[in-house]
């Protein structure tokens, strides 16, 4: 029987205001209702553009479980298609990415369909002649994906046809996005360094919820990045700082740096962490690149964005970015025990090589299944969804610092230890936990 598709009420009832119910991480039922509600009503990052640069480059994806393909059309726009023939089912297009010319060709009939979707030819199509085959589904082609939006070169989708436009759905939060693009001096970023793809055996709200658990890195990591500090500390006097050292000690600051360094939320779940400071935010300077950002952007207005140095983005419901180091992490879900963690890098189209070796060095130090720090967050993951089925107690705690007053408040900045993010995140869950027609954003 049914405990909550056939019961909204007991879905809303598992976010209260200071804990969460155990059930959001770890029952079945409740994962496929996100997957055919909440990611279907909110905008879920697609891709880059700069993966597909040339008409016909095509990349290949999921949306929630939806299988899609990210494709330059003819008239140089990007679709976002569901990657799947209209004939027999079959995902016309190749698992990853390619160039597919001036149409898709399914592998099972040979149907072909036109970038946009549209059906262009059958084999041996008489035998469809007079079978009313235009009152089909089919002669449709492929279903494109209604609502894509491709802001600063980010291909965002909403699946279902209405619902919170992307404007309001993301709001001031896009300045994030901002201030990672305008760290190029030419206003460009490029996909560069392939991708890490880590499958976790854990919820994917446990990642999302990590990104701004600020309580935890001087814990989890103490033996990944204390370890490289303590042994940096014993280097002679006068030994050049690895860049290594740079990017993993400020995971172990203190309590007080990570209060200090503040938190921001936005309505609709989105929020970051590294207001007044940043794990980022002290980075050695990398030789041209001030220079260059004087020239392009003047020095004030290049002070102002190489200033902002915010430290996690969680763009609600699975995507992270981290404007500093030019990274994006999408949590992608599998199953209500399964996720596929894909960390991306960018280049600073026009900037130094430099930034882009310590982008991808960050990357795999932090993210990579070989890395040193990535796993100490999976072990911990894993270890809370085994024992999120204990009976014992039956809520997941989030009150840390809660304040009846934060209630619907948008780019409110708050001490960076506060589980308010997480909190956000909850709320909006549940706000798009319905059926499309009553799902609603929240305007700021
Ligand atoms: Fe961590």
């Amino acid at each position: 029987m049914s405990r909550y598709r056939s019961n909204p009420q007991a879905v809303q009832a598992l976010v209260r205001d200071r804990e969460v119910h155990k059930d959001v991480y770890i029952h079945p039922e409740l994962f496929e209702l996100e997957m055919e509600q909440l990611y279907a009503n909110t905008w879920i990052y697609v891709g880059h553009a700069s993966q597909v640069p040339k008409k016909g480059d095509f990349y290949t994806t999921t949306v929630g479980n939806e299988p899609v393909v990210m494709v330059r059309h003819a008239d140089d726009s990007i679709r976002v298609l569901v990657n799947r023939c209209p004939h027999k089912g079959v995902k016309v297009a190749a698992e990853g990415c390619g160039n597919t010319g001036k149409f898709f060709r399914c592998p099972y009939h040979a149907w072909t369909f036109k970038t946009d979707g549209s059906l262009l030819a059958i084999p041996l199509k008489k035998g469809y002649d007079g079978v009313a085959f235009e009152q089909t589904e089919a002669a449709s082609g492929m279903a494109a994906v209604p609502a894509v939006r491709v802001y600063r070169d980010f291909v965002f989708c909403r699946l279902n046809p209405s619902g919170v436009d992307f404007e309001t759905f993301f709001g001031d939060s896009l300045s994030t996005i901002d201030n990672m693009v305008d760290r190029s001096p030419e206003g460009r970023l490029e996909v560069a360094g392939g991708v890490l793809r880590y499958m976790h055996h854990c919820n994917w709200k446990m990642l999302v919820d990590n990104q701004t658990d600020t309580c935890h890195p001087m814990v989890a990591h103490e033996s990944s990045a204390g370890t490289a500090v303590k042994v940096w500390n014993e280097a002679p006097p006068g030994t050049p700082k690895p860049m290594a050292v740079e990017l993993f000690a400020p995971f172990v600051s203190s309590y007080e740096f990570f209060e200090n360094m503040g938190l921001r939320v936005w309505v609709n779940g989105h929020g970051h962490t590294g207001v007044a400071d940043s794990i980022h935010a002290n980075y050695s300077a990398v030789p041209g690149y001030w220079e260059q950002m004087v020239a392009a952007y003047g020095e004030e207005r290049a002070k102002q964005i190489l200033g902002d140095v915010r430290h996690n983005t969680v763009y609600f419901p699975n995507l992270m970015i981290k404007g500093p180091i030019q990274t994006l992490r999408l949590f992608k879900p599998i199953a209500a025990d399964r996720t596929l963690v894909e960390s991306w890098t960018f280049r600073l189209v026009g900037a130094p090589d430099g930034l882009l070796e310590r982008t991808l060095m960050y990357n795999r130090l932090i993210n990579a299944p070989t890395s040193v720090v990535g796993h100490d967050d999976l072990e911990v993951y894993e270890r809370a969804q085994a024992g999120l089925q204990a009976r014992g107690r039956d809520w997941v705690n989030v009150a840390r610092l809660y304040d009846d007053a934060e209630h619907g408040q948008s780019n409110a900045t708050t001490n960076g230890t506060n589980e308010l993010q997480m909190r956000n995140q909850f709320r909006a869950w549940a706000r798009f936990m319905q059926p499309a027609t009553t799902s609603r954003g929240c305007a700021a």
